[in-house]
């Protein structure tokens, strides 16, 4: 009896790394990779977020160059958060020209020209002094529709201070749609609305909440931000979402919904935007400080995962320094 060997030999296409290289299904460009980035008011240094090791809570100057460096590594976007130095109920410097985010988009939009593309965050969290996404009822409640027309204000505040995409993130139903509105009855038909559609009730949003000062005093964000246990329901807010004038989809957070991020791809034709959020960079700086794992290829592999799973577009903490090595 002749020993049997195989016919079918993967492991060719595997021998070199030039193969390797040659055969890659995925590869990560710095155009996909989106920055965000925060700014403060009232503050002269800029501050190190410490649960998000090499984050930083920016001065308008330090903004300036962190989003300089970002433009020439290549990376497709930035986007911004902004921590107003009051807060109140109504989150009232949001939407106030002079508010922190309104002054940064201003004076990035003379930097950076058509460089890269200059996107904001659009929620109340950073805002209001309670730290919810609404505006509140007096039960304390959030107040959906209420809370529609300060988005609808903020997205014309945005346009006005040059944001080229608004990405609203409160999770409220009907977001998009009073944004598309609001944009195109102020005469900025032409600014995108990149929806938070699938984005979920997660814990890996804390380092965040530090770094954008927006934990809510009292309760959750669990009666509008999704249930981790559900995906069909993805599908749902992504075609809403689609059908209010949504012009890219986002999946939040990115690696452990890879599923859902998939599911979209497939079922959409628009842009799909994935968020690896401040607990998915915390994990593996902590895990890589310590020296348990290979911080570099660690940084790539999540990445590379993500793309694979569908995603055309990735926010994410590390993109300035991915961007540089690609
Ligand atoms: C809400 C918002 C959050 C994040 C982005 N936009 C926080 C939240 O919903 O509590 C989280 C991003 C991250 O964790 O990196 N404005």
């Amino acid at each position: 009896m002749s020993a049997q060997f195989p016919v079918a030999r993967p492991r060719r296409l595997r021998r070199t790394p030039a193969l390797r290289r040659m055969v890659a299904e995925t590869r990560l460009n710095p155009a996909e990779l989106v920055l965000p980035m925060f700014v403060k008011e009232g503050i002269t240094e800029p501050q190190p977020v410490t649960s998000m090791p090499g984050v930083y809570q920016h001065t308008r100057d330090s903004l300036r160059k962190a989003a300089h460096e970002a433009a020439e590594a290549g990376v497709g976007g930035i986007i911004l958060f902004g921590i107003p130095a009051v807060k109140d109920g109504h989150g009232s410097a949001a939407d106030d020209p002079a508010g922190i985010v309104q002054l940064a988009l201003r004076d990035l939009d003379s930097d950076l020209g058509d460089s890269t593309v200059i996107m904001t965050d659009l929620c109340l969290d950073e805002y209001t002094d309670h730290g919810h996404c609404g505006v509140l009822t007096a039960a304390g409640e959030i107040d959906n529709d209420a809370t529609l027309e300060r988005y609808a204000s903020i997205a014309v505040a945005q346009a006005a201070a040059g944001s080229a995409v608004v990405g609203p993130s409160g999770m409220m139903d009907g977001q998009v749609g009073a944004i598309r509105e609001a944009l195109d009855g102020a005469g900025y038909q032409d600014i995108a609305i990149m929806a938070y559609s699938a984005k979920y009730s997660s814990a890996y949003y804390g380092p965040f909440r530090e770094a954008a000062e927006c934990a809510p005093r009292f309760g959750d964000r669990s009666t509008h931000q999704q249930d981790p246990a559900n995906a069909d329901e993805a599908l749902r807010e992504i075609f809403l979402d689609l059908d209010e004038g949504a012009d890219m989809v986002m999946v939040k957070p990115a690696g452990p919904y890879l599923d859902i991020i998939r599911r979209t791809r497939d079922a959409v034709d628009v842009p799909v935007v994935a968020y690896q959020v401040s607990g998915e960079y915390a994990m593996i700086e902590a895990a890589a400080e310590k020296g348990w794992i290979d911080r570099e290829r660690t940084i790539r592999e999540s990445l590379l995962s993500i793309s694979r799973a569908g995603a055309d577009i990735t926010l994410t903490y590390w993109a300035t320094e991915v961007a540089r090595r690609l």
